[in-house]
């Protein structure tokens, strides 16, 4: 299945960002739940994911991290606040690149802060010019993950590191293989998934060296449920913007995605070496 293009992707954030808001608030990842009673909110349960991420990785005051692709600037928000850090943050949408530098300002963090237009499959950034590199729940958008993340070494310095947040792979009864293609068909090829070996081996090839990985699917997954909750509820919204047809896909693909056993999800870590 042909994956949408950069230019696709950054105008379907550029369309939706002020309904994505309203249907999952600030951060654009997924939210961690400990177990099913654990009740906090989505807010909360998003932000817990970017504290766990942050959490594996060594932050030094006076970093430089790059946060491929950005959204509208909450995670790098909450790790600025956090960390004595300056954060770059690319993203393919316009307009996310555009509320992310109004919030940033708005949280008085402007000074270590900035948001640019870039496509991260081209980062416009010198060789070994951060000490991080960080991508949430983006490289599963991008055409190619092995080659955003030779672009990652390349602008490390020896011995930065990059974390990462994204979808994995998971075995299912009927093999890895027919896993990966329900997910691919149900997501019409906007979200690809490798398993985690995969994944280790495409981290060493860029010339990375893999430091933790952690399986968070069971503490992800009931962010799919939310997710169709939410949505569902938006209906009067959301039609005018997309209409009724790419509503109601949306709709059976978070329904779908939820019972997804081979749908999960991962944080990982790597550093370059020295
Ligand atoms: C699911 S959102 C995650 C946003 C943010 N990391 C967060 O956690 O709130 C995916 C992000 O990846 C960005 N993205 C997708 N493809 C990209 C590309 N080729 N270059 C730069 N950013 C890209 C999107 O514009 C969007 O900001």
């Amino acid at each position: 299945m042909k994956k949408p293009t950069p230019n696709e992707i950054g105008q379907g954030y550029d369309a939706f960002t002020d309904l994505l808001d309203q249907l999952w608030g600030e951060n654009l990842h997924h939210g961690y739940w400990e177990d099913a009673s654990d009740d906090v909110s989505v807010k909360d349960a998003a932000d817990r994911l970017t504290d766990k991420l942050a959490g594996l990785l060594t932050i030094e005051p006076g970093d430089r991290l790059l946060d491929l692709g950005c959204g509208i600037g909450e995670p790098a928000i909450r790790l600025a606040t956090a960390h004595k850090i300056e954060i770059v943050g690319v993203s393919i949408s316009g307009r996310q690149v555009e509320r992310a530098h109004d919030r940033a300002v708005s949280a008085g963090l402007a000074d270590r802060l900035s948001f640019q237009l870039a496509d991260a499959m081209d980062l416009p950034f010198p060789e070994e010019s951060f000490d991080i590199v960080w991508a949430l729940e983006s490289l599963h958008h991008m055409p190619d993950r092995a080659h955003v993340l030779r672009q990652a070494t390349r602008v490390l310095r020896p011995g930065g590191r990059v974390a990462i947040g994204d979808f994995m792979l998971q075995p299912s009864a009927d093999g890895y293989e027919a896993g990966a293609a329900r997910v691919n068909e149900a997501s019409k090829g906007v979200l690809s998934v490798i398993g985690r070996d995969a994944y280790l081996a495409m981290i060493r090839e860029a010339g990375l060296v893999p430091v933790a990985s952690e399986d968070v699917s069971r503490h992800t997954r009931p962010s799919w449920v939310k997710a169709g909750e939410r949505f569902a509820a938006l209906r009067e919204q959301a039609v005018p913007h997309i209409g009724e047809e790419q509503f109601d896909l949306t709709l059976a693909r978070f329904r779908a995605f939820s019972e997804e056993p081979a749908l999960g999800y991962a944080l990982l870590t790597a550093r370059k070496p020295s």
